[in-house]
């Protein structure tokens, strides 16, 4: 079933994820939640696979902001290999990591491996998700107010966790419901790092629906018929912002689910999407099994 099909979950959608949502939850955003300090945490590291937009964003943000401390670092997160070379580089040449972003997402139409045989969407949306936030753990524990923040998706709420298929090799890829379960796993990853690295502040998202390019090509239909409603990218963004500097946010437990600067419910009312702890333990350890073979000596 497509996603966009899934009644219980779309009219949440209609009432949640649009552009008229955000402007009605924003009456209850604390405008001075923003006016964190950011002396020591100006630098800002891009990690994107395509050089020209990374070039181009940067100079945007510079101009904007007048802050040159903008870094491009090329990386294309379905390599798997290439996501541990550069986490390791990065730790060995920088000494601290205040907040580590991680936004890249990847839909498929069909399914493509990796150079090194993994389905490409999860290489990118949960392994790459993975690696780079476990290497980069012992850098971000030198920072007094680590946190990490992953951007899932409001899909994975009509998705339980399943470990049984990871590489999507059985059944009919449906490139959007692998998608929807990927962003399960990030939540799910979530949590679990939270239990194990008490020190650091980590938060799971879903930013709404956003007019981006992600969702004009992998959804078209529902782009078309939904672009008067969608949010605009400075509104799906604002939790992620409001995560990363705000005071307010780091007294919220960590691991927890996002919407609209609030904890949120991972699961729909009455939902079947719940799991054992055993099976989310599980998610972690074949996650740390597959980095562990992929890691370099
Ligand atoms: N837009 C929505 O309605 C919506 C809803 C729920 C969740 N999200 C989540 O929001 C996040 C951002 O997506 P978006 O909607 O803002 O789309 P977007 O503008 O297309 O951004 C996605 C970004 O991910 C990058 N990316 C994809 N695969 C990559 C890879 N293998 N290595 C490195 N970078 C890669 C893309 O790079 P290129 O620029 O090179 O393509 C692009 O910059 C995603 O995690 C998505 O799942 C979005």
């Amino acid at each position: 079933m497509s996603l966009y099909r899934n009644s219980a979950w779309f009219l949440k959608g209609l009432t949640e994820f649009t552009r008229s949502a955000f402007l009605s939850a924003s009456k209850s955003f604390v405008e001075k939640d923003l006016e964190a300090s950011l002396a020591g945490r100006g630098t800002i590291h891009m990690v994107c696979r395509n050089k020209d937009k990374a070039e181009e964003a940067r100079a945007e943000l510079v101009k904007e902001t007048g802050n040159k401390e903008v870094f491009v670092h090329i990386l294309d997160l379905s390599e798997t290999k290439k996501v541990w070379e550069f986490a390791e580089g990065f730790k060995r040449k920088y000494k601290t990591l205040n907040v580590l972003i991680n936004n890249a997402g990847a839909i498929l139409s069909e399914r493509e491996v990796n150079t090194e045989g993994l389905e490409k969407s999860f290489a990118t949306n949960v392994l790459g998700v993975y690696i780079l936030t476990k290497s980069l753990i012992p850098l971000l524990e030198k920072s007094p107010d680590p946190r990490v923040i992953t951007v899932s998706s409001g899909g994975m709420l009509v998705q339980k966790l399943r470990t049984g298929n990871l590489q999507s090799e059985r059944g009919r890829f449906d490139g959007t419901m692998v998608y929807a379960q990927h962003k399960r796993q990030q939540v799910v990853m979530t949590e679990q790092l939270a239990k194990t690295h008490t020190n650091i502040h980590f938060a799971v998202m879903h930013p709404g629906w956003v007019d981006t390019p992600a969702v004009a090509n992998a959804m078209p239909d529902f782009h078309r018929s939904m672009k008067e409603s969608l949010r605009a990218p400075e509104q799906g963004a604002d939790t992620v912002v409001w995560l990363s500097v705000s005071e307010a946010a780091v007294k919220n437990p960590s691991g927890r689910f996002y919407q609209d600067r609030k904890m949120v419910s991972a699961h729909l009312p009455l939902a079947w999407t719940r799991c054992s702890a055993l099976e989310e333990q599980k998610l972690v350890s074949l996650l740390e099994d597959m980095a562990k073979t992929f890691q370099p000596h």
